[in-house]
């Protein structure tokens, strides 16, 4: 794979990466073990970012105010934001050309696939989906976010593509689509442990993911391809998300899997766990 991204080390609770060529350090919890490569190279960065006194980035002034990147054949826009995200998360690539693939084939046997990306931040999933000649419909409560996936989609060429783009809190849009009578043949979902709908609705996964799912179930088509779900609450195993699949979806004829996504280098790098995914695909 040909990535403008890598893991190039982690431990001791941070990571260093690559983002064409920036190179970070941040926090990451979940790297229990001790850092491979000497301090050394640890030193050389463009700038890191660390929670320990609050939110706080370390020469963000090296750092453009914004920078391209392409990752599994996407274009993005980078920008540091005062959270520490850049406008992507690498752990979901191996699910974009996923995406784009599965939408593919579908096309190719059925003439059109329609997508439903919720929680859709600066769009990967959506524009993977869009790639593979999906009409895709596009949502996150942030308008921030969805006019950065919006600029995401012109800088891959796919301005003039089939995709809504919607500001709007996930359950009361889901909601609304059942009423309209919309269906869709795949839908996509990545919510956050806790979030905010556009009028500050409150989004907590653990009391609303049964919900959200029931709802993704009842805006099906009649002849559904796959709903993949992701997260990066700690608590959410893939057991359990393949769990809650197979659980929701025991009435369609399909399959489940799951798995952990994961931040990768070079070979030889130890991969880094960042969150879970299940999907159910249909047989
Ligand atoms: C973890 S990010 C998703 C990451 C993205 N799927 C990716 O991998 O590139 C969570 C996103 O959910 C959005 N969000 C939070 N609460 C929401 C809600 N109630 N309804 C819709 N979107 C929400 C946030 O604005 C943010 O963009």
């Amino acid at each position: 794979m040909n990535d403008d991204y890598e893991l190039i080390d982690s431990g001791d609770g941070r990571k260093l990466e690559r983002f064409g060529d920036i190179t970070l350090v941040r926090p990451a919890g979940q790297a229990a073990w001790h850092q491979t490569l000497p301090e050394t190279v640890w030193q050389k960065i463009s700038a890191g970012f660390d929670r320990k006194e609050g939110n706080r980035w370390h020469n963000r002034c090296n750092l453009p105010d914004e920078w391209t990147i392409n990752v599994a054949g996407i274009t993005f826009r980078l920008s540091s934001t005062d959270f520490g995200h850049l406008g992507i998360f690498p752990e979901q690539r191996v699910m974009w050309n996923w995406i784009r693939e599965t939408v593919q084939k579908r096309k190719e046997q059925s003439g059109s696939v329609s997508i439903l990306n919720l929680f859709a931040y600066s769009g990967g999933s959506t524009l993977a989906a869009a790639q593979g000649g999906a009409e895709v419909c596009h949502l996150d409560a942030s308008r921030g976010m969805v006019e950065w996936a919006r600029g995401n989609a012109s800088l891959n060429n796919l301005q003039d593509a089939p995709i809504r783009w919607i500001v709007d809190d996930a359950i009361g849009f889901l909601r609304r689509e059942i009423k309209r009578k919309r269906r869709y043949d795949g839908i996509i979902l990545d919510p956050p442990s806790f979030g905010r709908g556009k009028k500050g609705e409150i989004f907590k996964i653990q009391d609303q993911l049964p919900e959200l799912l029931t709802l993704c179930r009842d805006l099906l088509s009649d002849n559904p391809a796959f709903l993949l779900l992701s997260c990066h609450t700690p608590e959410y195993s893939p057991m359990i998300l393949q769990n809650l699949l197979t659980q929701w979806f025991k009435d369609l004829r399909g399959t489940t899997d799951c798995g952990e996504m994961l931040l990768t280098g070079n070979p030889g790098v130890l991969p880094l766990p960042s969150g879970a995914f299940a999907r159910w695909v249909a047989s």
